[in-house]
């Protein structure tokens, strides 16, 4: 029997047209060499890329350094990201581009912004000098806990500048998940706002950093953007305006010549325990991924407006709404609000009065706009596009042809692009000049990526069986770690084959991403979700043990289990199975409370959707919860799996209603 049962059969098939492949960067031809040679030496294949797309202050000693699991790409190199995405767009062959729009950013009350690339130089430059006056120096840490506004393009990369890895934690995070994160990365530094703009109305985001750093924390400032102008509290000697730090700043500020693993980034993501993990990237390796990816995935050309509606604090927004794109001296279009106000219609508006060409967006954000009617869209002009983009979650073949049809006119090729946090840029994806796309599949693995579908044991499945997919070949945006723990990083990733004999001498070389995947007959990927305990709800990453850990620290709560089950919008809601503390009353007030202590926890995104109050949870008889079984109640479906080693049976069928 394959490990995972594939049901999903699409035959449709589509071809961008003639004009499309002709102007395209990577044509047909053209990629096909590049995949002979990153499928014969990938090691080349991307130094062949690094030369092309990255400028470098020194040249590599060696591609690749390789003692799984750690991976040093380009070895003794330097370079800077804030170089790469600024300083060489000003001068020389490309100098044209010094008034050319580098983002273009509109607030959600309408208000909008175009900053140029020299301009956006200069702002790089005073905040690097900002962050320098402040006792900030290479290595440091910088926490960034922002709204979407310009200043946290302009703080990632004053901290690409200077060296200092920063840790974006998303707006949306709790006081809770911000402290967690900043005290784990040791971040001095925290830069916020005053607040932002969410469906018409100011949020406060000052107050979640004044929970998150009193009492003992490693914050030793807090740098606060005025974005809404209502106010904040500001305590003396630790929390500085950015306005008044910014006038007095100066322009000019060298960029570090780093070391291509220079740490670049760190990044909060579930998984199967409590604690987030802390991915860390570097230098030279995830600048060269992204950068060679944004400009061959979507076809950037010089006038091309690119907008990703990503926010900056995921991983889809750091690698496809800055660094790549701005590498590439494209424009990037940056919205700070929701997709349905002040109307349903204000995506399809913004595209329409920009002239959006580019569109990277999640599929639930699509299957929403379905439901909400086609009508939206339709009343707007939404011909400049020319390429669409999904990424985030599996999209199903029927918003891939609503996507096609509604908002792409039929006339744009679709990239629906797997990757992840951990794998830093796109690692399968259609290209869009050169690859024939079928609706729901992230077609094939970019060129110089080594991609397979591997049984439990790491033996290479046969077409069209299930898997779990692996990355068999050191990449170069590969996360090199777990901030602060080793052990956990070559356990999670590096651990589920390592007597596997697929790479021969790599033992324990192979990349374990924790997702479920087919190939078809012609060779191509369908990606089929999580196979591990992290829940893809709305296109983010949720563990189960963390929304668990949250609600068992509410005072009512002894024991909870929490599972995903399928949802039309989101993918994934969230189903938690709660045992009250004796003598609590279980309804809805206890609900609500629940789901605002979650909230308060980890984030409104980690809401319960459904909590179900029970005496006692199924457990096998050595203790552990049986969550499949919840997973099958959850959904609805009758439960077929095998339940001999249940403690209790009688709790599953109260679980399941029978006796009521
Ligand atoms: C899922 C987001 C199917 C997958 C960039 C992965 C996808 C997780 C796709 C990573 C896709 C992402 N098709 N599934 N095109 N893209 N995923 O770290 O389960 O937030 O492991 O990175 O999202 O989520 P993350």
């Amino acid at each position: 029997m394959p490990d995972i049962e594939s049901l999903l059969s699409e035959k449709r098939v589509f071809e961008a047209s003639r004009e499309f492949r002709k102007n395209a960067h990577w044509g047909r031809k053209q990629v096909a060499a590049l995949r002979k040679e990153g499928e014969k030496n990938p090691v080349r294949f991307w130094e062949k890329m690094a030369r092309e797309h990255v400028d470098w202050f020194s040249k590599w000693k060696k591609g690749l350094d390789w003692k799984p699991p750690q991976a040093k790409w380009f070895v003794g190199a330097k370079t800077n990201v804030s170089y790469n995405c600024l300083d060489r767009h000003l001068t020389g062959s490309n100098a044209h581009r010094r008034n050319k729009a580098a983002i273009i950013w509109e607030g959600e009350p309408g208000d909008t912004r175009v900053i140029t690339y020299a301009e956006l130089h200069r702002e790089v430059c005073k905040f690097a000098n900002v962050l320098k006056g402040l006792g900030v120096k290479k290595g440091d840490r910088v926490a960034l806990y922002m709204p979407m506004v310009p200043e946290l393009a302009i703080a990632m990369l004053a901290c690409t500048r200077i060296g200092a890895p920063h840790s974006i934690v998303f707006g949306g995070f709790s006081a809770e998940a911000l402290r967690d994160r900043v005290e784990d990365a040791g971040a001095e530094v925290v830069v916020t706002a005053d607040g932002g703009y969410r469906r018409g109305e100011p949020f406060a985001l000052k107050p979640a950093v004044d929970d998150a750093v009193s009492g003992k924390s490693p914050v030793r400032h807090v740098v606060v953007v005025k974005r809404t102008g209502e106010g904040a509290t500001m305590r003396k000697g630790r929390d500085l305006w950015w306005h008044e730090l910014m006038e007095g700043a100066s322009a000019k500020c060298p960029p570090a010549k780093l070391d291509a693993e220079h740490p670049l980034f760190i990044l909060y993501t579930s998984g199967t325990t409590g604690k987030p993990k802390g991915i860390l990237h570097t230098t030279g390796g995830y600048l060269t991924h992204v950068t060679t990816t944004a400009k061959a995935i979507f076809d950037l050309k010089e006038e091309d407006t690119y907008w990703c509606t990503a926010d900056i604090g995921w991983i889809t927004g750091h690698s496809y709404v800055v660094y790549g794109i701005l590498a590439n001296g494209a424009t990037s279009l940056m919205y700070e609000g929701v997709p349905t106000h002040p109307g349903p219609d204000r995506w399809w508006d913004i595209i329409e009065r920009w002239g959006v060409t580019i569109f990277y967006t999640a599929p639930t954000a699509i299957r929403t706009f379905i439901r909400l009617g086609d009508e939206h869209p339709k009343a707007h002009d939404l011909s400049s596009l020319r390429l669409l983009g999904s990424v985030g979650e599996p999209i199903n073949p029927e918003a891939w042809m609503w996507y096609h049809r509604v908002i792409g006119g039929k006339r744009c090729p679709i990239v629906d692009t797997w990757w992840q946090t951990e794998t830093g840029g796109i690692m399968i994806t259609p290209l869009p000049g050169a690859v024939n796309t079928k609706p729901g599949s992230a077609t094939l693995p970019f060129p110089g990526v080594h991609a397979a579908i591997l049984s439990e044991e790491g033996d290479t499945v046969k077409p069209p069986d299930g898997g779990f997919l692996a990355v068999t070949h050191p990449w170069p945006g590969m996360l090199r770690g777990i901030w602060g723990d080793k052990k956990r990083f070559r356990e999670t990733y590096w651990s589920k084959w390592k007597n596997s004999t697929h790479r021969g001498k790599d033992r324990g070389g192979v990349y374990f991403p924790g997702d479920g995947a087919h190939k078809d007959k012609g060779g191509y990927f369908w990606i089929m979700g999580r196979v591990d305990d992290v829940m893809n709800i709305s296109g983010h990453r949720i563990g189960t043990m963390e929304v668990e850990s949250a609600l068992v620290s509410h005072k009512d709560v002894a024991e909870a289990a929490v599972v995903g089950r399928p949802d039309e919008i989101t993918g994934t809601a969230i189903v938690a199975f709660v045992t009250p503390k004796g003598g609590k009353q279980a309804g809805t007030a206890l609900t609500k409370a629940l789901r605002d202590h979650v909230a308060k926890e980890i984030g409104p995104i980690a809401k319960p959707k459904d909590i179900r109050f029970t005496e006692a949870l199924p457990k096998t008889r050595s203790g552990k919860i049986m969550r499949r079984l919840l997973r099958d109640i959850a959904a609805g479906k009758e439960t077929v799996g095998d339940t001999t080693t249940l403690e209790d049976y009688s709790v599953v069928a109260r679980l399941r209603g029978d006796e009521e």
